[in-house]
């Protein structure tokens, strides 16, 4: 159907500091005068929300979401390397590449994933078609929407075993489809006939690694991959699944550019979901794959250019990643045990055939549980100061919440401090 549209590649063309300085300069002054020049429309804003930080002690910190900001420091020390510049008139179509099953995925993002796990080691790309989505999110629903058997006489139960991600329950029911619904933690799970398992390694928000627990006939199973990157968790071998996602938000922490990728072996379930994004948004942003595609490089270069031994291996972005989450976790865990009214998960160690050394699991997320009488673990660290999300909304107890392990350093400092002085109450027999 897309066979007429002809595949643009183009160079990223970037430009020098001191130019980026002067169009910066100017972009200011062009901003002011059409401030004084539009007092009719609202005013624009200067400072983006989340740049626009209070440094104050007393502040709030806001740990509830996964935002990746920790990666900011590492991004702009690449200075141009990562600068992307897309001219006015380039990526305007539709199309990317008509001859592609993905007809909206960008040459330049396909070549660079697909270097990236050849890279890294994480997953087996062989045999698979490669599809984009505005980010993972928009490609679990592309996956559980392929999946479904669509003559089903009714919905088609979606499970995933206690804790999951907070997100899976109100994706799969909030438009009511008839094609699936939410089935709950996929431990006690027991009807006959087809389900969807969806199987999260490193699982947020608990970090544990996971394999399908229900593993009946009828069913299907979805492996979300977002966590399956060597600065969370040791690469022990490569993925080989019929149907993986990855996220740029967690691979590269370019979260703001919504880009993730699957990896599938059907034909007809890829054709599917093709079609589905089609339906949902016309294909997929040009200008965030081609941001992507720039981030992915960048990454591979860094990889390529540290070698292959364990120390030089920490020179690259993944070095800088684990470096970085190994100091994190340390610290958090000095935190805890100076606190006394919290426990962390404990993580094997295993091998990473990445990093060349055997590494532990130091996920993007602290699943923290009160082991105090406290039943309100979440309201707990609001009293102190510190916003997480609550074990319920995992399908667990109030007495767990989890809280980002990606913000910025002062955030992160800020938590590290306040959990070490949240102490458990003394106890009245003593
Ligand atoms: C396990 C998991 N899957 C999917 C997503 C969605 O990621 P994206 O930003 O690519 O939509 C997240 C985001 O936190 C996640 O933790």
């Amino acid at each position: 159907m897309f066979n007429f549209c002809t595949c643009v590649n183009f160079k990223q063309e970037s430009c020098s500091d001191e130019e980026q300085h002067r169009n910066s300069l100017a972009r200011k002054r062009d901003l002011k005068k059409s401030i004084n020049e539009t007092c009719n429309n609202p005013p624009l804003t200067l400072v983006s929300t989340s740049e626009r930080r209070d440094y104050g002690e007393d502040r709030v910190i806001n740990l509830d979401a996964g935002d990746p900001t920790m990666y900011e420091t590492y991004w702009k020390k690449m200075g141009k390397k990562a600068t992307v510049v897309i001219p006015g008139w380039r990526s305007m179509s539709y199309y990317s590449n008509g001859r592609s099953l993905c007809w909206f995925l960008e040459p330049d993002l396909c070549q660079q994933i697909l270097r990236l796990h050849r890279v890294v080691g994480n997953a087996i790309t062989e045999g698979r078609y490669i599809i984009v989505g505005t980010g993972s999110s928009q490609l679990i629903l592309a996956a559980l929407y392929a999946l479904s058997p669509p003559d089903s006489s009714e919905p088609t139960d979606v499970v995933s075993a206690v804790p999951y991600y907070s997100s899976y329950p109100s994706m799969c029911d909030y438009l009511k489809t008839s094609l699936f619904k939410w089935g709950g933690d996929a431990h006690t799970y027991e009807k006959e006939g087809s389900y969807i398992e969806i199987v999260t390694s490193p699982n947020n928000p608990d970090g544990s690694l996971r394999e399908p627990v229900v593993n009946r006939s009828g069913g299907a199973v979805l492996h979300d991959l977002a966590y399956y990157w060597p600065h969370y968790t040791p690469i022990a071998a490569p993925a080989d699944f019929d149907l993986s996602l990855f996220t740029a938000s967690k691979c590269t922490g370019h979260a703001g550019s919504r880009i993730g990728w699957a990896l599938v072996k059907n034909p007809e379930i890829a054709m599917k979901m093709v079609k589905f994004i089609e339906l949902n948004t016309i294909g997929v942003s040009k200008d965030s794959q081609l941001r992507t595609a720039r981030m992915l490089s960048v990454i591979s270069d860094s990889c390529e250019q540290a070698g292959s031994t364990s120390d030089n291996r920490s020179e690259s972005f993944y070095g800088f990643g684990h470096r970085l989450m190994t100091e994190r976790w340390c610290r958090i865990r000095q935190a805890v045990k100076h606190g006394g009214m919290f426990t962390l998960p404990d993580f094997p160690t295993a091998y990473c055939n990445f990093l060349n050394q055997p590494t532990e699991t130091r996920p993007a997320f602290a699943w923290l549980k009160c082991e105090d009488e406290e039943e309100d673990c979440a309201g707990l660290l609001r009293r102190h100061k510190i916003l997480g999300r609550s074990g319920v909304s995992f399908g667990c107890s109030p007495k767990f919440v989890r809280v980002s392990m990606m913000d910025r350093d002062d955030n992160f400092d800020l938590l590290v401090q306040r959990i070490s002085k949240i102490t458990a109450a003394p106890n009245s027999e003593h």
